[in-house]
């Protein structure tokens, strides 16, 4: 397989590179990542050397250098993370997560469509989120019939590439696959999500913000169990068709911040309350029964060992986050929490 893989500098995408280069040492893979604040190409170190693997520098909404990609290498699968992908920057400004998550996905569609049907034939998976469909009150889970309801700009534009993504399915006949999983968790994810934001801020003994009341719930996975759903979709999934992914590990976040914080040996008095975050969704549970029935797709990684590794991990990368946490996003967090 000639497999493009778009946005596989950050967090998920480049835990699926490795992942797919572990498991299918025989495809050709293609990363094309632009970079952004959240690309990292120090998440890749160990891959790079790889003879099936490539990476381009580039824009998914560059329909000339998409084109030029997908001739190129005779792309013969896509799988999409490209995407701006940060609840809280939509919330300062949106147009980021339009251009990226919106006009990109639609520039892939239209060169899918138009100019290589035959050698993409194979898969266009679309690597989607729970949250489009917006937040649960305190008992039920989304199902892939669950109306769209989503909340954030952020969940918006998402929701709105799964609804183009689907109307050029359903059109033109393309052969594309929307997944929505929850929130992951694992190593390489920035600093600016709950989980590593909180580790890194207890390991420095800094105030750990917890927004709200703190008695919001969200639905944990572990990446590498993410990245094993998306390969069995990728490869047995029924396109046209919608797939929830999650490991059922709901947990109020200050559960998870305690947790941390137990891990670390550090005071739960690191705990600060701060202003909520406008238009939170109060909670988000997924129903992964059509993978699991359909696909033999179980989680294998329990939430709290799961946790424990990751803590380790980023206690063993130090160097890693702390080049993020003194670059660009010292300025994203002083307008974040310091003008709270
Ligand atoms: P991330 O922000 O860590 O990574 C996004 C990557 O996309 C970065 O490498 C960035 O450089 C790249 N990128 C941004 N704009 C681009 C563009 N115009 N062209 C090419 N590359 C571009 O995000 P993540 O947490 O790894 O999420 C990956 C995908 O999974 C996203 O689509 C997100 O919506 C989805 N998702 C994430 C979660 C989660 O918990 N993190 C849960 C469900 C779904
Ligand atoms: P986040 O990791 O941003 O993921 P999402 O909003 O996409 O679910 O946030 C997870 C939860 O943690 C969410 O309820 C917001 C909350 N949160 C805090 O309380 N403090 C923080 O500093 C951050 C980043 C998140």
């Amino acid at each position: 397989m000639n497999l493009l893989i778009t946005g596989g500098a950050g967090f998920i995408g480049s835990n699926f590179v490795r992942y797919m280069v572990r498991e299918h040492p025989d495809y050709r893979i293609v990363n094309l990542d632009a970079l952004t604040y959240a690309g990292n190409l120090e998440n890749l170190e160990d891959v790079e050397q790889h003879p099936g693997y490539r990476f381009v520098k580039g824009d998914v909404a560059d329909a000339a250098l998409m084109r030029t990609v997908l001739e190129e290498h005779t792309i013969d699968a896509i799988v999409n993370f490209a995407a701006e992908s940060h609840v809280d920057r939509s919330i300062m400004g949106a147009s980021e997560f339009v251009r990226t998550n919106i006009v990109g996905i639609n520039v892939v569609l239209e060169l899918i469509k138009g100019h290589l049907p035959r050698q993409v034939g194979g898969r266009f998976v679309q690597i989607s989120t729970d949250e489009v469909y917006g937040s649960l009150e305190r008992s039920g889970a989304f199902t892939e019939f669950s109306p769209l309801h989503p909340n954030s700009p952020y969940a918006a534009s998402k929701a709105a590439a799964d609804l183009l993504a689907l109307a050029y399915a359903h059109t033109f006949g393309l052969p594309v696959i929307i997944t929505r999983c929850s929130n992951n968790y694992g190593p390489h994810q920035l600093p600016e999500k709950l989980i590593p934001l909180m580790i890194a801020n207890a390991i420095e003994n800094k105030p750990l913000p917890v927004y709200g009341d703190g008695l919001h719930v969200r639905d944990w996975i572990h990446v590498e169990d993410h990245c094993a759903a998306i390969d069995r979709i990728l490869h047995n999934g029924r396109t046209g068709e919608i797939y929830n992914i999650g490991a059922g590990n709901e947990r109020t976040n200050l559960d998870v911040v305690r947790l941390i914080l137990a891990q670390l040996g550090k005071p739960e008095s690191l705990i600060t309350f701060v202003k909520d975050r406008p238009g939170h969704d109060r909670r988000y549970a997924i129903d992964a029964t059509k993978l699991r029935r359909e696909l033999r797709w179980e989680p294998k990684h329990d939430f709290e060992r799961g946790l424990a590794e990751t803590i380790t991990w980023y206690r063993e990368h130090e160097a890693w986050w702390r080049r993020i946490v003194s670059g660009e996003y010292r300025e994203y967090y002083r307008k974040q929490y310091e003008e709270r």
